[in-house]
This record gives structure tokens, C-alpha cells and sequence, in this order.
């Protein structure tokens, strides 16, 4: 049984204030988890409040009904409680972030009193034996950088790594081969709230460069990498187009835009490449590009199941990201891969940009066989994920 449930402003990785939540228990198990924060956030996200609001919320609706109430074990019963806690749809009562923190922090209590690893207590005795390929955000912009590239992300998609350790390494080589090309070049390049480079180049710039530095870690591992992209289009899109610095592009021509690029640079993923309204574009896009390139909804699904269904109904895409606190649960974003999984869509468990060295998200993606994680690629925030998978590869052989 829960005994106490506290809470704390800690620093994110932005330097901005976030929730902190430790979770006890009457047997002595114990679990601490920290809520992530967003920069380029969706509309229809569950609602961050200010920490110290979403601490005092939840202090006053969450705690009284977990401690004494409800065993940390059963995520479901933890999870229950705090909707029942906030009563609204989006979590504006409590904040997301007291919730997201609160619902992990139970999650590790579960484990610690079982003595066995997260990614175990969440995944149980019938989880599979896959691990998840790490997406490694190399160059960006948008939100996340000024003066830089107008996509948000280019990723390294290491889709032919023999392990995760392998896939890990060849990522930060390809970030650091990134940084070689552009010395080569000339360009100076500070870096984005993720620790991707920020150059001030055009996206066509960008492209060269991630080919060229994928190109080189290939031939050196001996396996294949490729990459892919976070359009963060939502953000490009304003009175019905879709702008790149002063170029603009209509809904059509983003659609053409997007499948030329996934054919030009055998793209294996790309996230957000229509705004978060567009499910008919997404369909469209979809079936344009097939079924190699996994076109994923961030923005667009919100980690939600009714959007998730929505887009399942209409055919928009063939992957989702899951970001636990978008939802505000971990038992809604479990359901959210359980119908993705039914339905044929890929899972990408995935970080914010603003991160603490909290290491869920690491044992998510296990437990849950998500095919991808997105978790950056180096700086401590995200190889404190990176890290924790090595690990938990290493454990659970
Ligand atoms: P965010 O960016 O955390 O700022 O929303 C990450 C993403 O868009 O995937
Ligand atoms: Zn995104």
C-alpha cells in the first residue's frame, strides 16, 4: 500500500522547473520519477500546468486517494486514482505533469517491491525479446534552435545495428560525424535543446549533410543506417500553409514535398510532415510512401486513443509516438500502444525536449516490444535513457 506520495520542483534540462514525485510504500519499496516538458507541444496534449500549481493540485485532489488507498503495484488502480483525483478530460485539474510523475514514480515503487526492474514490473514474465532501434536526433531546428533548420529533427535511424549497444555508438558517431562535415564546411553550429546541431544552413543543406554523415558511419560499422525526420509540421503551418522561411507551400504541395524527400533520401521515418488537424493529408501521404517508411504522429495523436482510432479509421500514418506525459498515465499510454499494436501501427516511445535524467521511458519501450525509442543522441538527459538500454540489454539476455 502507498504511504506517502511526495512532491518537488526540480530542474529540467531547459533549466526550467518541472515535477518531481517519490512514491512510498508500507512493504519499503520506493520509486522517484520526474515530468518532462515540451517546446513544440501538441494542441490536443493533456495540459502541463506550472509545477508549483500542479504540485499543490495534486497534493490536495491525488494524495489523499493513493496513500492508504492504493497498491503501487497496480498501475491500473494508481492510474484510476489520479483521473478520478483530476475529473477533467485533459488532466487541467492536476496538472499532466503531477500526474505523469506521480503514475511513474508508482511504477518504480511496484518494481522495488517486487525487487525486479521496471521494464519487467511493467512488461511482465510474456514480454517478447525485441529492443527498441534508437531514432538520434543529429541536426534540428525549428522550435527547439534559433536561426537553424526549419524541419525540428534529422534522425539517425540505425535500422540495421546488430544490438542496442551498436545502435547507440553509431548514432553519436553519426553526431559527431555531423560536426566533421560541418567544420569541413565551415559552418559554425551551437547546439538545440535535444544536443542535435543547430547550424544556421537551409533544410536542403541539412539533408547533404546527414546523407554524407550517415554515409560515412555505415561504411565504417559495416551495417545499415539510415535516417529520418521530425517535421514538427504543426508548427511550419499557419492560414492553411505550410512556411518555410519565406517560401510557403500548399497543402498538396507539403504532401508532394515530403514523398519526393522520402524517395530521394530513402527516408525510414518521418514524424509530423502535416499539421496536427490534417488526418485526410496524413491518409494521403500514407498511402503515397507505402509501408517502408513509417510516417509517425506526434502532434497528430498525442498519445490518445480516440485520435489514435480516428486515425486508424482514416488511414493517417502507420506509427505513433508515445510520450507518457502528452496522456498524463502510464496506463493510457499502455493502451495507446496495445491499440497501435492491434492495428499494424509501429510505436516510437519517445522523450521531450526538455528532459531530467529520468530513465522510464527506457523501460517502456522494452516492456512494451515498441519497435522505436526516440531519445536523442548525446548530453546527459538523453544518455541517461541511451545508457539505461545498454543496460537493460545486457540484463535481460
Ligand atoms: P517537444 O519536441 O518535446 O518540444 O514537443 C519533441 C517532438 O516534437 O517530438
Ligand atoms: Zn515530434
Amino acid at each position: 500500500l502507498i504511504t506517502a506520495v511526495r512532491l518537488r520542483r526540480i530542474l529540467d534540462s531547459r533549466g526550467n522547473p518541472t515535477v518531481e514525485a517519490d512514491v512510498l510504500t508500507e512493504s519499503g519499496g520506493f520509486g522517484r520519477a520526474a515530468a518532462p516538458s515540451g517546446a513544440s507541444t501538441g494542441e490536443y496534449e493533456a495540459i502541463e500546468l506550472p509545477p508549483s500549481e500542479a504540485i499543490a493540485s495534486a497534493r490536495e485532489h491525488a494524495v489523499p486517494r493513493l496513500v492508504g488507498e492504493v497498491h503501487a503495484g497496480n498501475q491500473r488502480e494508481v492510474d484510476a486514482a489520479l483521473h478520478a483525483a483530476d475529473g477533467s478530460e485533459d488532466f487541467s485539474e492536476i496538472g499532466a505533469n503531477s500526474a505523469v510523475a506521480i503514475s511513474m514514480a508508482a511504477a518504480k515503487a511496484g518494481a522495488d517491491v517486487l525487487g525486479a526492474p521496471l521494464y519487467q514490473h511493467l512488461g511482465g514474465a510474456f514480454r517478447g525479446d525485441n529492443f527498441p532501434i534508437p531514432l538520434g536526433n543529429v541536426i534540428g531546428g525549428g522550435e527547439h534552435a534559433k536561426d537553424a533548420t526549419n524541419i525540428q529533427e534529422f534522425l539517425a535511424a540505425p535500422v540495421g545495428a546488430p544490438s542496442v549497444a551498436e545502435a547507440v555508438f553509431a548514432n553519436a558517431e553519426v553526431h559527431a560525424a555531423a560536426a566533421d562535415i560541418l567544420d569541413e564546411r565551415g559552418v559554425p553550429a551551437a547546439k538545440g535543446d535535444e544536443g542535435a546541431w543547430a547550424p544556421a544552413v537551409d533544410d536542403a543543406e541539412a539533408f547533404d549533410i546527414m546523407e554524407e554523415a550517415v554515409e560515412r558511419v555505415a561504411d565504417d560499422r559495416g551495417f545499415e543506417i539510415k535516417f529520418g525526420l521530425d517535421m514538427a509540421a504543426a508548427e511550419l503551418y499557419e492560414d492553411g500553409e505550410y512556411h518555410y522561411g519565406d517560401e510557403t507551400k500548399s497543402v498538396d504541395e507539403q504532401i508532394d514535398y515530403v514523398a519526393e524527400l522520402v524517395t530521394d533520401y530513402d527516408l525510414a521515418y518521418v514524424e509530423d510532415p502535416l499539421d496536427e488537424n490534417d488526418y485526410e493529408a496524413f491518409a494521403e501521404l500514407t498511402d503515397r510512401v507505402g509501408d517502408q517508411t513509417l510516417i509517425c504522429g506526434d502532434d497528430l495523436f498525442v498519445t490518445n486513443v480516440s485520435r489514435l482510432q480516428e486515425g486508424i479509421d482514416k488511414g493517417a500514418g502507420n506509427s505513433i509516438l508515445i510520450k507518457p506525459n502528452q496522456i498524463g498515465t502510464l496506463t493510457d499510454a499502455f493502451d495507446a500502444i496495445e491499440l497501435a499494436t492491434e492495428h499494424g501501427y509501429k510505436s516510437v516511445v519517445s522523450h521531450r525536449s526538455g528532459e531530467t535524467e529520468d530513465t522510464t521511458i527506457a523501460h517502456l519501450a522494452v516492456a512494451t516490444d515498441a519497435p522505436f525509442i526516440k531519445t536523442g543522441t548525446v548530453q546527459g538527459e538523453r544518455t541517461a535513457k541511451l545508457n539505461e538500454l545498454i543496460r537493460i540489454a545486457e540484463d535481460a539476455v
